[in-house]
């Protein structure tokens, strides 16, 4: 492979300087472009491939700072450099921490300048290189706290740092276990709001009376009890991110408020009637189905459209089986430093059965499973069927108040778990634990095909 000529931009506004430099680049063997302005040097970086910008920074009325601030939003790979007036310390300073791979003072020797292009060519093929490998390694092993190499959760990876970077709400779906609050921390820590409050609530572990009261704040005398002004959450997140978890529990009538701010900006505390405009994002979740809820009579619609703007979904962990070995890791290293154990092995029977599991309560069941068999040291509690971990394959489940259809639920769960075995009978049985034959009788008798 020939070596590739960088190409430098130099863009200076004295015709005598930007001749002398552009000189000295040009036999050294490199491409030169000369600009006089911001302006002109923007003009050069649109129309071609630049790899250098050595910049002055007095340029008329603009300066080489607003030149650094473009190029290191538009091609942050370009290497950057500085020339500062002699003894304007804090230009180059200021030049540094705006992003500019050097600076050099003015008057400069040639040799100065050589070495000072070297440095940012260095700079710029390292950041190169760095892109290249993570292209070739193709994958990202964590986001934040969420662990996965699959290729779904590279995809929810991507997903979510391209959704952090705006203010606009993000519904989080998926079943219980699948690592929707980790997805909703992960929003937070990788958005401009991350320094900002994250404060989370679960909507269906507050009592609906005082529910509005928690969400919105109350007035001193709002309501028995009431002594004092009371903040609400979401003047709490104020400037950073309200977690709504289990949005799907909000009762209807706070669901017109939720509705309310996310359309107005504005919530109105009990027992005022000032709306107050607060600046939080909200992230929600649930592992209901929305959809439903909305056709039942159950959810809004308007608000389930408000909130599904940007839709996510947390894989299930038999989607992406191959990341057990790592997630068993990770989990067997936690638990062992938190009681100060030696990490056991497992042995390979014992992370094929893990492998091969269901996992009805997602990533958190396994790593319940784990923290037992590090404790006991015991590989059957890694795979023991035995009541198959009830309380957590069921702790995403809440019993709605009003009551259920019981024969509808167990209809929802037969087409459901054959809607995600793709009409494999046998995996949809061994979804619902059953056996075959009683899961054969169950479609029979529900007229399933
Ligand atoms: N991808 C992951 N990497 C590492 N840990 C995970 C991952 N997903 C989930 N976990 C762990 O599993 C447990 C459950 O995660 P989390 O509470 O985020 O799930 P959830 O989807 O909110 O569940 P639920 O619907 O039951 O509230 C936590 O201990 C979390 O740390
Ligand atoms: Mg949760």
């Amino acid at each position: 492979m020939t070596k590739h000529t960088p190409h430098i931009l130099v863009v200076e506004d004295d015709l005598q300087q930007r001749e002398v430099i552009a000189h000295i680049l040009t036999s050294e063997g490199f491409e030169v472009i000369a600009a006089d302005s911001v302006e002109q040097a923007i003009v050069e970086l649109k129309s071609q491939p630049i790899d250098l910008v050595f910049s002055d920074w007095k340029l008329g009325s603009l300066s080489g700072i607003d030149l650094l601030r473009y190029v290191k939003k538009q091609s942050p790979h370009i290497g950057f450099a500085m020339a500062t007036a002699y003894g304007t310390i804090e230009h180059a300073v200021k030049a540094i921490e705006a992003g500019a791979d050097d600076y050099l003072s003015k008057p400069f020797s040639r040799q100065a300048l050589l070495l000072c292009i070297d440095k940012i060519d260095r700079a710029r093929q390292l950041r190169e290189q760095n892109r290249q490998l993570q292209g070739a390694l193709g994958e990202q092993q964590q986001l934040v706290d969420l662990i996965g190499q699959a290729p779904c959760m590279q995809t929810l990876f991507t997903r979510l740092e391209k959704m952090s970077a705006t203010d606009a709400t993000v519904l989080i779906l998926g079943e219980s276990g699948t690592g929707k609050e980790l997805a909703a921390r992960a929003l937070h820590k990788l958005s401009p709001r991350a320094e900002q409050p994250f404060i989370a609530i679960n909507c269906g572990a507050i009592p609906a009376t005082l529910a509005e009261a928690e969400l919105f704040g109350a007035m001193k005398g709002a309501y028995t009890g009431a002594d004092r002004d009371k903040q609400g959450k979401f003047q709490a997140a104020s400037g950073g991110s309200l977690f709504l978890d289990e949005v799907g529990e909000l009762p209807l009538e706070l669901q017109t408020r939720l509705l309310r701010f996310l359309q107005e900006g504005t919530v109105t505390p009990l027992g005022s009637h000032q709306e107050v405009s607060v600046d939080v994002r909200v992230l929600a979740a649930t592992h209901r189905n929305l959809e439903e809820m909305v056709t039942n009579g159950q959810f809004r619609e308007d608000l389930y459209y408000r909130l599904n703007i940007l839709p996510v979904t947390m894989p299930p962990l038999r989607e992406r089986r191959e990341d057990i070995p790592l997630l068993a890791k990770f989990f067997i290293q936690k638990s062992s430093n938190r009681y100060h154990r030696d990490p056991p092995a497992i042995s390979k029977a014992g992370l094929k059965q893990l492998m091969e599991h269901s996992w009805p309560g997602n990533v958190r069941e396994l790593a319940n499973r784990i923290e037992r068999f590090v404790l006991l040291e015991d590989e059957t509690e890694l795979v023991s069927q035995r009541s198959d971990n009830q309380s957590s394959s069921f702790s995403g489940f809440t019993f709605p108040a009003q009551g259920l259809d019981f024969d509808q639920l167990e209809k929802y769960l037969l087409t459901e778990a054959l809607a995600r075995s793709q009409g494999n009978r046998t995996a949809a049985a061994k979804l619902l634990n059953m056996n075959y034959k009683a899961f054969l009788y169950r479609l029979e008798k529900f007229g399933i095909c």
